[in-house]
């Protein structure tokens, strides 16, 4: 395989962005610095680098993206989604979102063509943990979260119990951090509404061992090597 294809197959930009990049010298295959864009790779045998991090040779694409507020998880929607931050990527199409963040809420986004993971992933049997930050109104108390940690009662479902840790308890709103291994509607929102602190800011920080870190709002990033076979294990899936 040509090395541009492979590397825009992998994501790393439309052809003519990935051509730059190998003639820039980015690109090493088995240790050497490779500037031909038509250079042929073995996908199989051959170690390509980008910037000294492996290549993923997955058919398949897995992307983090930090979910800005105002975009709606979805593929097509009459408002603005969340593919429109992804547009650069080729294929992009294939891609889905795996699970979904509300329109006002930000962070963690899961993206891929992989079907099976992703099936996995938003199963309740795989109790797959997710962590969001919490901005609440009032004064959070450890009496007021007990309900959150023993597992409560809402409408028409009783929620697992949740780890929650006040992060700051201010008498107008009040930081959390909160983990679930649910994904209902808006479930988040939901619990700390029903012990009378609502949601006014919240942002998925964690998804199956996976970390925001420090990827900006509106960025996105290709996950890594390592971090694809911790969430393949976490699953029980082969590589
Ligand atoms: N819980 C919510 O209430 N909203 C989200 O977007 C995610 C979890």
């Amino acid at each position: 395989m040509r090395l541009d294809k492979l590397l825009s197959n992998a994501g790393f930009g439309a052809r003519s962005q990935v051509k730059r990049l190998i003639r820039k010298g980015h690109v090493t295959v088995n240790g050497e610095v490779v500037k031909d864009p038509g250079f042929h790779v073995d996908p199989e045998k051959d170690e390509v680098l980008v910037d000294g991090e492996p290549v993923l040779y997955e058919e398949n694409y897995y992307i983090v993206l930090n979910k800005p507020a105002g975009y709606v998880t979805s593929t097509k929607d009459r408002e603005l989604t969340v593919m429109e931050l992804l547009s650069d990527i080729p294929r992009f199409e294939k891609l889905f979102p795996v699970g979904r963040l509300d329109k006002d809420a930000e962070g963690l986004l899961l993206l891929t063509t992989d079907g099976e993971l992703a099936h996995r992933l938003t199963h309740p049997r795989w109790k797959v943990p997710k962590k969001y930050y919490v901005v609440v109104e009032g004064k959070l108390t450890e009496e007021a979260v007990e309900p959150l940690r023993k597992g409560i009662e809402l409408k028409n479902f009783k929620a697992r119990p949740a780890k929650v840790k006040i992060l700051k308890a201010g008498d107008e709103e009040s930081e959390a951090e909160i983990e679930i291994t649910e994904g209902k509607y808006h479930q988040v929102k939901r619990m700390f509404a029903a012990v009378g602190h609502p949601v006014k800011y919240l942002k998925r920080v964690e998804f199956g061992g996976l970390k925001l870190g420090e990827l900006p709002t509106g960025q996105y990033r290709h996950l890594t090597e390592g971090e694809l076979r911790a969430l393949k294990a976490l699953l029980g899936l082969k590589e």
